[in-house]
Protein backbone atom coordinates (compact mmCIF):
# COMPACT_ATOMS: atom_id res chain seq x y z
CA UNK A 1 0.00 0.00 0.00
CA UNK A 2 1.50 3.72 -1.05
CA UNK A 3 2.47 5.55 2.00
CA UNK A 4 1.18 9.07 2.90
CA UNK A 5 4.68 10.63 1.90
CA UNK A 6 4.15 13.95 2.67
CA UNK A 7 7.05 16.25 3.20
CA UNK A 8 7.80 18.42 6.30
CA UNK A 9 10.37 20.96 6.49
CA UNK A 10 11.40 21.94 10.25
CA UNK A 11 13.25 25.32 10.31
CA UNK A 12 14.35 28.34 11.94
CA UNK A 13 17.23 30.57 10.81
CA UNK A 14 18.55 30.68 14.06
CA UNK A 15 20.95 27.90 15.37
CA UNK A 16 20.49 25.69 18.57
CA UNK A 17 16.64 26.33 18.95
CA UNK A 18 15.97 22.39 18.34
CA UNK A 19 15.32 21.89 14.47
CA UNK A 20 17.96 18.72 14.63
CA UNK A 21 16.19 17.82 17.90
CA UNK A 22 12.72 18.07 17.04
CA UNK A 23 13.10 16.51 13.62
CA UNK A 24 15.10 13.19 15.53
CA UNK A 25 11.99 13.13 18.06
CA UNK A 26 9.72 13.43 15.19
CA UNK A 27 11.60 10.27 13.49
CA UNK A 28 12.13 8.50 16.90
CA UNK A 29 8.40 8.60 17.42
CA UNK A 30 8.10 7.60 13.76
CA UNK A 31 10.08 4.34 14.35
CA UNK A 32 8.37 3.72 17.45
CA UNK A 33 4.57 3.28 15.74
CA UNK A 34 6.32 1.11 13.20
CA UNK A 35 5.89 4.25 10.69
CA UNK A 36 8.61 4.76 7.91
CA UNK A 37 10.33 8.13 7.68
CA UNK A 38 13.29 9.38 5.65
CA UNK A 39 15.43 12.41 6.92
CA UNK A 40 17.15 14.61 4.68
CA UNK A 41 19.71 17.05 6.37
CA UNK A 42 20.20 19.90 4.54
CA UNK A 43 23.03 21.11 7.42
CA UNK A 44 26.20 21.21 5.94
CA UNK A 45 27.27 20.15 9.74
CA UNK A 46 25.39 17.01 9.45
CA UNK A 47 24.30 17.05 13.11
CA UNK A 48 21.18 14.99 12.50
CA UNK A 49 23.49 12.56 9.63
CA UNK A 50 25.68 11.71 12.83
CA UNK A 51 23.22 11.27 15.17
CA UNK A 52 21.59 8.61 12.48
CA UNK A 53 24.53 6.70 12.27
CA UNK A 54 26.89 8.59 9.78
CA UNK A 55 29.86 10.51 9.49
CA UNK A 56 29.54 13.71 7.14
CA UNK A 57 32.61 13.23 5.75
CA UNK A 58 33.46 12.87 2.35
CA UNK A 59 31.95 14.92 -0.78
CA UNK A 60 29.69 12.61 -2.27
CA UNK A 61 26.15 13.48 -4.17
CA UNK A 62 23.12 13.20 -2.12
CA UNK A 63 21.67 9.65 -1.40
CA UNK A 64 19.48 7.87 0.82
CA UNK A 65 21.29 5.08 3.06
CA UNK A 66 19.33 3.22 6.09
CA UNK A 67 20.08 4.91 9.60
CA UNK A 68 21.37 3.04 12.27
CA UNK A 69 18.34 3.22 14.58
CA UNK A 70 16.22 0.39 12.38
CA UNK A 71 14.77 -0.29 9.16
CA UNK A 72 12.14 2.28 9.83
CA UNK A 73 14.16 5.17 9.30
CA UNK A 74 16.30 6.15 6.17
CA UNK A 75 18.87 9.35 5.80
CA UNK A 76 19.70 11.42 3.33
CA UNK A 77 23.30 12.70 4.79
CA UNK A 78 24.65 15.93 4.81
CA UNK A 79 28.19 16.60 2.98
CA UNK A 80 30.19 19.53 3.91
CA UNK A 81 29.49 20.52 0.16
CA UNK A 82 26.16 21.77 1.01
CA UNK A 83 27.75 24.63 2.78
CA UNK A 84 29.06 25.85 -0.98
CA UNK A 85 25.76 25.98 -2.12
CA UNK A 86 24.17 28.02 0.39
CA UNK A 87 26.27 30.81 -0.36
CA UNK A 88 26.44 30.04 -3.92
CA UNK A 89 22.97 29.71 -5.59
CA UNK A 90 22.97 27.99 -9.07
CA UNK A 91 21.04 24.57 -7.89
CA UNK A 92 17.68 25.01 -9.15
CA UNK A 93 15.51 25.03 -5.52
CA UNK A 94 13.04 22.03 -7.60
CA UNK A 95 15.65 19.95 -7.76
CA UNK A 96 15.75 18.69 -4.49
CA UNK A 97 11.71 18.63 -4.72
CA UNK A 98 11.78 16.49 -7.59
CA UNK A 99 14.20 13.98 -6.00
CA UNK A 100 11.96 13.87 -2.81
CA UNK A 101 8.63 13.38 -5.05
CA UNK A 102 10.09 10.64 -6.19
CA UNK A 103 10.78 8.52 -2.82
CA UNK A 104 8.14 9.82 -0.96
CA UNK A 105 5.85 7.52 -1.80
CA UNK A 106 8.19 4.95 0.59
CA UNK A 107 7.92 6.50 3.23
CA UNK A 108 4.58 7.73 6.06
CA UNK A 109 6.75 11.27 5.84
CA UNK A 110 9.70 12.73 4.84
CA UNK A 111 11.20 15.42 7.52
CA UNK A 112 13.71 17.80 6.22
CA UNK A 113 15.97 19.13 9.30
CA UNK A 114 17.02 22.53 7.70
CA UNK A 115 20.35 24.60 7.97
CA UNK A 116 20.33 27.78 10.42
CA UNK A 117 20.47 30.19 7.69
CA UNK A 118 17.39 31.41 5.44
CA UNK A 119 19.75 30.82 2.11
CA UNK A 120 19.74 28.62 -0.67
CA UNK A 121 19.24 25.06 1.02
CA UNK A 122 16.40 26.60 3.10
CA UNK A 123 14.54 27.63 -0.13
CA UNK A 124 15.19 24.25 -1.54
CA UNK A 125 13.77 22.44 1.45
CA UNK A 126 10.58 24.66 1.62
CA UNK A 127 10.58 24.19 -2.33
CA UNK A 128 10.50 20.58 -1.58
CA UNK A 129 8.34 20.56 1.08
CA UNK A 130 4.35 20.52 1.68
CA UNK A 131 4.07 21.45 5.26
CA UNK A 132 6.32 23.77 7.17
CA UNK A 133 7.21 23.53 10.85
CA UNK A 134 8.56 26.36 12.48
CA UNK A 135 11.02 25.27 15.64
CA UNK A 136 11.11 28.47 18.04
CA UNK A 137 13.21 28.18 21.79
CA UNK A 138 11.32 30.76 24.31
CA UNK A 139 14.52 31.94 25.58
CA UNK A 140 15.02 35.52 24.96
CA UNK A 141 16.30 35.53 21.77
CA UNK A 142 14.69 32.79 20.04
CA UNK A 143 11.90 34.40 18.89
CA UNK A 144 13.60 36.97 17.36
CA UNK A 145 13.41 36.77 13.66
CA UNK A 146 10.01 34.68 13.58
CA UNK A 147 8.93 37.30 11.25
CA UNK A 148 11.90 36.87 8.35
CA UNK A 149 11.11 32.52 8.85
CA UNK A 150 7.66 33.36 7.76
CA UNK A 151 8.86 35.75 5.20
CA UNK A 152 11.09 32.84 3.97
CA UNK A 153 8.18 30.83 4.11
CA UNK A 154 5.64 33.42 1.95
CA UNK A 155 8.88 34.00 -0.62
CA UNK A 156 9.00 30.36 -1.48
CA UNK A 157 5.44 29.88 -1.86
CA UNK A 158 5.44 32.81 -4.22
CA UNK A 159 7.72 32.01 -6.59
CA UNK A 160 8.15 28.55 -6.13
CA UNK A 161 5.92 26.10 -4.35
CA UNK A 162 2.34 27.12 -3.77
CA UNK A 163 1.33 23.59 -2.39
CA UNK A 164 3.36 25.00 0.36
CA UNK A 165 1.60 25.27 3.85
CA UNK A 166 2.77 27.17 6.80
CA UNK A 167 1.49 23.86 9.40
CA UNK A 168 2.64 25.42 13.41
CA UNK A 169 4.87 26.00 15.72
CA UNK A 170 6.89 23.70 17.95
CA UNK A 171 8.23 25.00 20.77
CA UNK A 172 11.29 23.18 22.36
CA UNK A 173 13.20 23.22 25.33
CA UNK A 174 10.63 24.86 28.04
CA UNK A 175 12.39 25.07 31.16
CA UNK A 176 9.89 23.44 34.05
CA UNK A 177 9.72 26.61 36.00
CA UNK A 178 10.25 30.09 34.44
CA UNK A 179 8.34 33.32 34.68
CA UNK A 180 10.81 34.53 31.79
CA UNK A 181 9.69 31.22 29.26
CA UNK A 182 6.55 31.92 30.73
CA UNK A 183 6.44 35.88 29.32
CA UNK A 184 8.06 34.66 26.00
CA UNK A 185 5.47 32.22 25.18
CA UNK A 186 2.72 35.00 26.13
CA UNK A 187 5.17 36.70 23.16
CA UNK A 188 4.80 33.77 20.65
CA UNK A 189 1.30 33.76 21.24
CA UNK A 190 0.91 36.94 20.43
CA UNK A 191 2.89 37.07 17.16
CA UNK A 192 1.62 33.38 15.44
CA UNK A 193 -1.82 32.97 17.28
CA UNK A 194 -2.74 30.72 19.83
CA UNK A 195 -3.90 27.67 16.49
CA UNK A 196 -0.58 27.94 15.41
CA UNK A 197 1.28 27.31 18.26
CA UNK A 198 1.03 23.11 18.21
CA UNK A 199 0.46 21.23 21.46
CA UNK A 200 2.68 19.60 23.85
CA UNK A 201 5.65 21.78 23.66
CA UNK A 202 8.91 19.80 24.34
CA UNK A 203 10.32 20.33 27.91
CA UNK A 204 13.42 20.59 28.51
CA UNK A 205 15.11 17.79 30.00
CA UNK A 206 18.89 16.29 30.42
CA UNK A 207 17.49 13.04 28.49
CA UNK A 208 17.17 14.92 24.94
CA UNK A 209 20.43 15.91 24.83
CA UNK A 210 22.07 12.83 26.22
CA UNK A 211 20.10 10.93 23.47
CA UNK A 212 21.79 13.16 20.86
CA UNK A 213 24.91 12.69 22.29
CA UNK A 214 24.88 8.73 22.17
CA UNK A 215 23.33 8.95 18.76
CA UNK A 216 19.94 7.27 20.08
CA UNK A 217 16.60 7.66 19.37
CA UNK A 218 14.66 9.03 22.47
CA UNK A 219 12.36 6.67 22.62
CA UNK A 220 15.07 3.94 23.44
CA UNK A 221 15.70 4.95 27.01
CA UNK A 222 12.06 3.44 28.14
CA UNK A 223 10.88 4.70 31.47
CA UNK A 224 13.70 7.37 31.56
CA UNK A 225 12.58 9.12 28.51
CA UNK A 226 9.09 8.38 28.89
CA UNK A 227 7.89 11.86 29.46
CA UNK A 228 9.31 13.33 26.33
CA UNK A 229 8.71 10.31 23.97
CA UNK A 230 5.13 10.91 25.24
CA UNK A 231 5.24 14.32 23.78
CA UNK A 232 7.14 13.25 20.16
CA UNK A 233 4.46 10.99 20.28
CA UNK A 234 2.08 13.40 20.24
CA UNK A 235 3.92 15.92 18.10
CA UNK A 236 4.02 13.14 15.69
CA UNK A 237 0.51 12.43 15.55
CA UNK A 238 -0.24 16.29 14.52
CA UNK A 239 2.23 16.15 12.22
CA UNK A 240 0.54 13.01 10.35
CA UNK A 241 -2.92 14.45 10.91
CA UNK A 242 -1.14 17.89 9.45
CA UNK A 243 -0.62 15.46 5.95
CA UNK A 244 -4.19 14.81 5.66
CA UNK A 245 -5.99 17.94 6.36
N1 LIG B 1 14.34 19.92 24.76
C1 LIG B 1 15.66 19.91 24.96
N2 LIG B 1 16.16 19.56 26.18
C2 LIG B 1 17.50 19.54 26.39
N3 LIG B 1 18.41 19.83 25.46
C3 LIG B 1 17.99 20.20 24.23
C4 LIG B 1 16.59 20.24 23.92
N4 LIG B 1 16.47 20.63 22.62
C5 LIG B 1 17.72 20.81 22.16
N5 LIG B 1 18.63 20.54 23.10
C6 LIG B 1 20.09 20.62 22.93
O1 LIG B 1 20.44 21.88 22.38
C7 LIG B 1 21.44 21.73 21.40
C8 LIG B 1 21.00 22.34 20.08
O2 LIG B 1 19.89 21.63 19.56
P1 LIG B 1 19.76 21.30 18.02
O3 LIG B 1 18.58 20.40 17.85
O4 LIG B 1 21.05 20.81 17.47
O5 LIG B 1 19.43 22.76 17.41
P2 LIG B 1 19.40 23.22 15.88
O6 LIG B 1 19.24 22.00 15.02
O7 LIG B 1 18.23 24.15 15.77
O8 LIG B 1 20.69 23.94 15.63
C9 LIG B 1 21.74 20.24 21.29
O9 LIG B 1 22.91 19.97 22.03
C10 LIG B 1 20.56 19.58 21.92
O10 LIG B 1 20.90 18.36 22.53
MG1 LIG C 1 20.44 21.35 13.46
Amino acid sequence: MARMGRIAALLNQKGGVGKTTVTLGLASAAAHAGHRVLVVDLDPQGSSTWVLGHDPAADQPMMIVPSHWGPEVDVVPSTPGLHDHDHHPGEPPHHLRRALHRVAGDYDAVLIDCPPSLGQLTTSGLTAADLAVIVVDPAALGLRGIGAVADAIDHVWDNHNADLELAGVIVNRVPAISAEADRRYDELTRIVGRKAIWQPSVPQRVIVNQAIGERRAIHSYGARSAEVSEVFDKLWAKLRKAARS
